[in-house]
């Protein structure tokens, strides 16, 4: 008998919709139908419907009714209520990065994210990460949590190599920055819930917790998790003596635009974390492992799989070659294939998969709880001018 397909609903259709519903259509081995997206803005929904012969919702009520999985690709500020709104009604969960945090009091009081007290927001933050947890473990349906580093080949492979050769990772260190998102919502932290820290530093810093939890389970037969952070935030392009030469956006309202975060693990190894908004030249994503029985460097991006020089820009106008990469004259490294290099179409397999085999992802709650807690930690200890702060980590998650 044939399978039922597994009916996907799209919440938002901004830049994340185009790469998870393109990632749905690379599927393979189990029958999905992305039914259809409800956003914020009717003309641009119905567009994005159109393009793709798919249904326009008018609202996320109307979409659950026809789902089985919502995917959640609206800005973090909405993530908790349309997540755990898809958990009552029954449906699993996809939830972009990053995971919930916190947005601000209720009403337009002047909030400006950068100068609120942060240790009312990490308890925020938390509360809230809780909420769609436990929502989702009343409901007993998936919550997948859409870190696509995760499912980056490279990353994969030394997930694979750690196991197999029972490493122990000493210290690592990685980072992610490019010029700046093209997301309105970003920048304005009721809408994001923070700049370089949770919008960039979650990819490498969510990719280090999977790897210490599986260097622990092949270990010691449990995760090893994040124990303490030390981090510094900056405001580059609002510093004073910045001079904006127009390759870089710079209309961040209440953001850091700059991060480092030092991270200490339960077995006392380390981490070293980087992001920020200021970098040219293509979306930077790299994670560099030292073990006790190797060393591996994970170039997501830009990755030397090719290498391209073009004497005239307007030669490649219509040819997409990398994530940001400002220019196309010159030397560059284009991206062959670069949503399998980030790792989004096996990110939404193994979403499918999961929910199929009703196994957890590979990418589920406790990584994303985790990642909050460190996040925000991270928030109190940049407040403190980087004093060592305790991940406050969910016990019912260990
Ligand atoms: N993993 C990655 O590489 C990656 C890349 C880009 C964005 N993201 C994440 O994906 C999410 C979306 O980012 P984006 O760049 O697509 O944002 P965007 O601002 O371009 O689009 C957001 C969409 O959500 C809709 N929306 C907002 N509130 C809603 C609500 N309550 N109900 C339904 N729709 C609502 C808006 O109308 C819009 O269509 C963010 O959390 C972002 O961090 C992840």
């Amino acid at each position: 008998m044939m399978q039922k397909p597994i009916r996907v609903g799209i919440a938002g259709c901004g830049n994340a919709a185009v790469f998870h519903y393109a990632s749905f259509q690379r599927v393979t081995g189990i029958p999905v139908e992305v039914v259809g997206v409800t956003s914020l803005q009717k003309s641009r929904r119905e567009e994005f419907a159109v393009r793709r012969g798919i249904r326009a919702f008018d609202s996320l009520a109307d979409l659950l009714s026809e789902v089985d999985v919502v995917d959640n690709c609206t800005p973090g500020y909405a993530h908790e209520p349309v997540s755990i709104a898809a958990f009552e009604a029954g449906k699993h969960v996809i939830v972009e990065k990053p995971f919930t945090g916190y947005y601000g009091p209720p009403g337009n009081d002047g909030f400006a994210g950068n100068r609120f007290p942060k240790e009312t927001m990490l308890a925020e933050a938390l509360s809230s990460s809780r909420r769609v947890i436990a929502a989702a473990l009343k409901s007993r349906r998936k919550l997948c949590y859409a870190e696509n580093w995760i499912y980056a080949p490279a990353v994969q492979k030394e997930a694979e190599i750690l196991a197999k050769s029972k490493g122990q990772i000493l210290w690592a260190i990685g980072g992610q920055s490019h010029s700046g998102s093209p997301s309105p919502a970003y920048g304005v932290w009721r809408l994001s819930g923070g700049g370089s820290v949770v919008g960039k530093s979650c990819h490498p810093l969510s990719t280090l917790l999977y790897l210490k939890q599986i260097e622990g389970a092949t270990l010691y037969g449990k995760p090893i998790r994040p124990c303490t952070v030390s981090a510094r935030t900056h405001e580059i392009t609002r510093a004073p003596a910045f001079v904006s030469k127009g390759f870089l956006r710079t209309d961040y309202t209440d953001i850091e635009d700059y991060c480092q975060i030092h991270l200490t693990f339960e077995d006392g190894m380390v981490a070293d974390i980087f992001a920020s908004e200021i970098v040219m030249g293509g979306v930077h994503n790299w994670l560099d492992i030292f073990a006790n029985n190797h060393r591996a460097r994970c170039n997501l991006s830009p990755s030397n799989a090719m290498e391209l020089y073009n004497p005239r820009e307007d030669q490649v106008d219509d040819v997409y070659l990398m994530e940001k990469l400002g220019t196309k004259q010159g030397w560059s490294n284009p991206a062959p294939d670069e949503y399998s290099t980030f790792g989004y179409p096996q990110e939404i397999q193994d979403f499918m998969e999961a929910i199929t085999a009703d196994r957890q992802p590979k990418s589920g709650m406790r990584l994303a709880g985790d990642t909050v807690a460190a996040l925000y930690a991270a928030y109190v200890s940049a407040e403190r001018k980087g004093q060592e702060v305790e991940v406050p980590l969910d016990p019912t998650l260990g």
